[in-house]
């Protein structure tokens, strides 16, 4: 027997069945800490995406009748469920991403069962309008249902960000077929098959695959009728044109390089520091949408600033995903951590870019197992270099100088993404005129955290349309309004 051979399958979700590809070829899922094999999924392709749209249509009357309270508590139910197994979980998610178990991994699975708890309590929420029109005409409005909702998915947060399609689609009266990433879909199928004990057959549909095959049918395929996409920009321009076609409504939450905007009043302060490193998510790699990735530092400031942040991030322990002790993991694939090593030697061959610390990866030891980028810091960058423009998707950050308000606000909005941005200065005035001149979806005061439950979330320019991480986001995402106007002044029925 191969070794391949000998590397389990995990089926995908059709139609309340665990199913192989109707080709019956497969994907390799890797561990990127380790560079080895750890299971295989189907390669879904054109004929499984037509089997999981016909099987979430078939559902759909039945699933959009229920009351929302009764489609609520399923939620709940499944969230109930996904805390039990939540170690397991996190430490399959560990595995597949290479994302640390104890800084991400665990909190993401706990974390999924918070989107299924939050989205099951608002199923009551979805209400519609009355319009005071006068004692003869009664006007109101319902949020139905779009249809059948096809969602894709990437890797770097797979189980948060399935869970942020799976809950608000179904708590609507939607039914779903989700295509995970092919770099990380083993976290997603355990929670399918969370959701399969409560939810009846066909209503979830969980594809694997690769999005030039399996993802491309999906957005393509003529009954689906709301496309909701996360991942890179060059692929959301991808799903807009296919939805274009048919004129179905798009959610994009798409690529970043967003500022961190530090003023000198804050001088070089731990809190700060720290808050630039965790806005940098250098402990998920950076492979985050919303990585503070360019660093406006004041003049007055600079040179301490940095030095205080080698210090500071010099601690973060890299290695093993599994290992309690380490903060910051692998890269998740060959092709990212090439990718990102690419910036870095473009960083390197300037000469006029510094570096203050870390570098390209070790070449030997422990952490030449695996795909480890360390904590990367170039100094006196420009922002029109391509580093400071580019979405690198790695642990490297570009400190660019400033000393005029007007210029580095000026040069934070000189990007084509909109997603995100970090203002640091205790003066309040001034950090919030920083905070609404800025060109971002979400900006945040002194502090880098992830995204809150709650929060509509979502970017501007080519970071994204639509949010989805609140009541607001899950009305206007994945319901459409139907308004019913009724005459009430209709004569009395003739006497018979
Ligand atoms: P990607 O955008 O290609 O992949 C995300 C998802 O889209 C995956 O499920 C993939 O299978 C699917 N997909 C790919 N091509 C498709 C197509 N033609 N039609 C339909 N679905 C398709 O991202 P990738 O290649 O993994 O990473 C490349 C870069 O994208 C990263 O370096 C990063 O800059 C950015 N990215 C941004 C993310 C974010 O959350 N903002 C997440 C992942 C990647
Ligand atoms: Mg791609």
């Amino acid at each position: 027997m191969s070794e391949a051979a000998a590397i389990e399958l995990r089926p995908m979700l059709i139609g309340g069945d665990w199913v192989e590809s109707a080709n019956g070829e497969s994907i390799e899922v890797e561990n990127p800490g380790r560079r080895s094999a750890i299971a295989r999924v189907p390669r879904g392709a054109a004929e499984d995406v037509d089997r999981a749209v016909a099987a979430a249509a078939a559902a759909l009357p039945g699933w959009r009748r229920l009351a929302a309270r009764e489609r609520g508590r399923m939620l709940l139910d499944i969230a109930a469920a996904i805390e039990e197994r939540a170690d397991e979980l996190g430490r399959l998610i560990a595995t597949e991403t290479g994302n640390a178990l104890r800084t991400q991994a665990r909190p993401e699975a706990g974390l999924a069962a918070d989107i299924f708890r939050y989205f099951g309590g608002l199923a009551g929420e979805i209400k519609g309008e009355c319009l005071p029109l006068g004692e003869n005409l009664l006007s109101y409005s319902r949020r139905e249902p779009l249809g059948v909702v096809g969602a894709i998915i990437p890797w770097n947060a797979p189980v948060g960000l399935g869970a942020m399609k799976i809950a608000p689609a179904l708590c609507t009266g939607n039914t779903l077929v989700l295509k995970a990433a092919e770099d990380a879909p083993l976290g997603v199928l355990m929670i399918a098959e969370i959701c399969q004990r409560f939810l009846p057959p066909s209503v979830l549909n969980v594809l694997t695959g690769y999005g030039e095959e399996a993802g491309a049918a999906l957005s393509r395929h003529p009954a689906v009728r709301k496309l909701s996409f996360t991942g890179s920009t060059e692929v959301g321009k991808l799903i807009m044109r296919e939805a274009s076609e048919r004129l179905v409504p798009v959610s994009l939450e798409l690529g970043g390089k967003s500022p961190s905007i530090v003023y000198p009043d804050v001088g070089c302060e731990d809190w700060v520091v720290d808050g630039i490193g965790m806005a940098m998510r250098f402990t998920r790699q950076s492979q985050s949408c919303t990585a503070g990735s360019r660093l406006f530092l004041h003049e007055d400031i600079f040179d301490a600033f940095l030095d205080r942040l080698v210090e500071r991030t010099s601690s973060i322990r890299i290695g093993d995903p599994l290992d309690e002790a380490t903060d910051m993991g692998a890269i998740i694939n060959r092709t990212q951590f090439d990718k990102v090593c690419g910036y870095v030697e473009e960083g390197l061959g300037r000469s006029d870019a510094r570096l203050v610390m870390g570098g390209l990866p070790p070449a030997s030891g422990p952490l030449s197992e695996g795909y480890y980028a360390v904590p990367t810091v170039f100094a006196d960058a420009s922002n029109d270099w391509r580093m400071s423009r580019e979405e690198i998707f790695g642990p490297v950050l570009v400190a660019i100088r400033w000393n005029d308000e007007a210029e580095v606000i000026r040069m934070a909005n000189d990007t084509h993404y909109g997603l995100a941005a970090f203002v640091w200065s205790r003066d309040v005035t001034r950090a919030l005129r920083a905070a609404h001149a800025v060109e971002a979806g979400w900006v945040q005061v002194n502090q880098g955290i992830g995204q809150i439950l709650g929060q509509s979330y979502g970017g501007v320019k080519q970071s994204g349309i639509g949010r989805e991480c609140s009541l607001e986001g899950m009305l206007d995402s994945f319901t459409a309004r139907k308004s019913v106007t009724v005459n009430l002044g209709i004569p009395d029925a003739p006497a018979s």
